[in-house]
């Protein structure tokens, strides 16, 4: 396993028995071990505390508050204090971001479908808005050299997702965005962000289909994000093939939204297979060259968004609620370590 000279270094003041998550990250040879979080969730101190310890995470993700409801709210309206104060947050603990997400079909402002734009005028909608967000985090990105572009564009089978861009434009909304994000920082790198697109499938289909359109039409497209919203007993099988499908398209990887959620309540079966599970998933992203990194979708059981959609599930982080490592901590150390 090639030991890169940041990563030595680390092992030479973070002694092996001791290491967190990034330092294994960046041992195994990738950019950064991350997570997402959300600005009303810094007001808790000792969640405060942890997520600024790099030696977990170095890179954060904004989970809400660069969307479209948050920041155009009305049109030509825009408004960026919220991702603001996560930039500021990472940049004090020189943690990377990644923007999150230009063009997304939920938690949209109500006006962009209340209009009833005709395709010229929402192309231009979605052109300003991509660029403008963009354009104001110009710099805030290339830390990461990502920032989430369009997501879930897909149906399960692998067709278009009928959203208010694809009824109105077709297909090349997602063009529009990318080339107005290049124009507005041409160091950020452009991601298509999806879920669902774990393991070898229709959805995963449809994705390299749609990164080799976009390659063939010069499109910037650099990256593709598999959120991995997983279920425990439930990892695809395929998911390390499936990663070097994407990869093999000449495009950079990340998983970029890693929760396991299980059916409550928590049993120590239930903890243990979680455990494995997340081994399987953050070792699928080591043996990928071009997995640059992983992010979990928030890490402490207490925010997640799973219990407030999965009626009876939960439990899907490797903190508990009351911010104490669960066996999956140890999972993912397996998923970097372990041969
Ligand atoms: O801000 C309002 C608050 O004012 C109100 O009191 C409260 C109760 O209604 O709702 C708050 O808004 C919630 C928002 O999160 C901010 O906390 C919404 O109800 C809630 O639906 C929203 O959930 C977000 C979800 O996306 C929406 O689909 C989650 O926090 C967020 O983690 C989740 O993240 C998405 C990714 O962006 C894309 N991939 C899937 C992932 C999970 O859905």
């Amino acid at each position: 396993m090639r030991i890169t000279l940041y990563a030595a270094t680390l092992l030479l003041v973070v002694p092996a028995a001791t290491a967190q998550l990034n330092v294994w990250a960046r041992i195994a040879g990738k950019q950064y071990f991350g997570s997402a979080t959300d600005n009303y969730e810094l007001a808790d101190k000792p969640y405060f505390k942890q997520l600024s310890n790099t030696l977990d995470f170095a890179q954060i993700t904004p989970s809400n508050s660069m969307k479209w409801f948050a920041t155009e709210p009305e049109r030509g309206n825009f408004t960026f204090a919220g991702g603001e104060e996560i930039v500021a947050f990472a940049k004090k603990n020189r943690q990377l971001v990644r923007g999150h997400t230009c063009v997304w079909h939920s938690q949209l402002a109500p006006w962009v479908e209340a209009g009833n734009f005709d395709n010229a005028t929402l192309s231009t909608i979605v052109r300003d808005h991509s660029y403008n967000l963009v354009r104001n985090f110009r710099g805030d990105f290339t830390h990461d050299k990502s920032t989430g572009m369009s997501s879930t564009a897909f149906n399960e089978d692998g067709t278009f997702r009928e959203t208010v861009f694809y009824k109105t434009i077709g297909p090349s909304y997602i063009d529009i965005a990318f080339h107005a994000a290049r124009k507005a920082d041409p160091k950020a790198k452009l991601y298509i962000n999806d879920y669902n697109i774990d393991g070898l499938g229709p959805k995963s289909t449809g994705v390299i289909n749609l990164v080799k359109q976009l390659k063939k039409n010069k499109v910037p497209i650099d990256g593709i994000g598999v959120q991995g919203h997983l279920i425990v007993g439930h990892v695809p099988t395929t998911i390390k093939e499936n990663l070097q499908a994407f990869a093999d398209l000449g495009v950079d990887v990340a998983i970029t939204e890693l929760d396991i959620r299980m059916t409550l309540p928590v049993t120590p079966e239930l903890l243990e297979q979680q455990k494995k599970d997340y081994q399987t998933v953050i070792a699928a992203c080591r043996a990928v060259k071009k997995c640059i990194g992983v992010t979990i979708w928030d890490w402490t059981d207490k925010y997640s968004w799973v219990p407030g959609v999965f009626d009876g599930e939960g439990a899907a982080l490797p903190w508990d609620e009351d911010l104490k490592k669960k066996p999956a901590y140890d999972g993912i150390v397996d998923g970097f370590t372990k041969l």
